[in-house]
């Protein structure tokens, strides 16, 4: 049974290279995923894979249903998730095209429902986010990235913005001074939800755009679209060494 999921961000609704075997619909007490769960082979190694805005891309990041997700994935069988997350680039390394592993997280989405344990059922849980994502799979993913000879920052801080716009120059600085690299909008609750249920969980960040302020012009979703699929093609790299090891 395959125990690694993908989690398809923008510009990875479908995964090149995956044979696909099934699709799976999960019935999740929080409702419906934002698509069947995919499963299939990459590179002869199973895998299951979700693209979390749909398989038409017709879900925005606030209207995600993140627990439904991260529970159909686990109903199946997931222990390890690899997340891609779009993201605009903050800092100056962090240049459109670029592959990166966050390390850290800031959260300033608002809204959002956030945990597995709201039901009022007297379980008051607080699980452990000091480090958001799961070393080895890290670890694994940064091994990956320099044996496929990728241009990969290997940390990072995200900030995980509400959306669906982007953000204004003056919020980037805001987020520059509070240490971040990258902004995305999809990056929470989704690992926090990860963590709540032990899974194992890292983001691939694909920098689609200098964030707001950053470039030389406004940003346009030409420029996002360009950049993503340049950088998918690197995931798709970085995905068939994580299953190879
Ligand atoms: N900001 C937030 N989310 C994003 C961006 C951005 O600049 N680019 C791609 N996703």
């Amino acid at each position: 049974m395959a125990d690694l999921a993908i989690i398809g961000g923008t510009g990875l609704t479908t995964l090149e290279g995956l044979a696909i075997t099934g699709r799976e619909v999960v019935n999740t007490p929080y409702g419906e995923a934002s698509g069947p769960v995919i499963h299939g082979e990459l590179d002869g190694r199973e895998v299951l894979f979700l693209p979390r805005h749909g398989p038409g891309h017709t879900i925005p990041p606030h209207r995600i249903n993140y627990r439904a997700n991260l529970w159909a994935l686990n109903a199946v069988g997931a222990e390890k998730v690899i997340a891609v997350n779009a993201v605009g680039g903050i800092s100056e390394p962090m240049w459109p095209g670029r592959l990166a592993i966050p390390d850290q997280i800031i959260d300033y989405t608002r809204g959002r429902v956030n945990t597995f344990f709201d039901q009022g059922n007297g379980e008051v849980v607080h699980i452990d986010f000091t480090d958001p994502y799961c070393a080895e799979l890290r670890e694994v993913m940064i091994r990956a990235g320099e044996a496929a000879r990728l241009d990969m920052a290997g940390e990072g801080t995200y900030a995980a913005t509400q959306g669906p716009r982007l953000e204004s120059r003056a919020e980037v600085s805001a987020l520059e001074r509070d240490g971040c690299h990258l902004v995305g909008m999809t990056g929470m609750p989704e690992a926090a939800l990860a963590r709540e249920l032990e899974l194992c969980y890292a983001s691939c960040c694909v920098v689609a755009n200098r964030a707001a302020g950053k470039g030389e012009s406004v940003i346009t979703m030409e420029e996002i679209r360009h950049y993503l699929h340049a950088g998918m093609e690197d995931v798709r790299r970085l995905l068939g060494q994580v299953v190879g090891f």
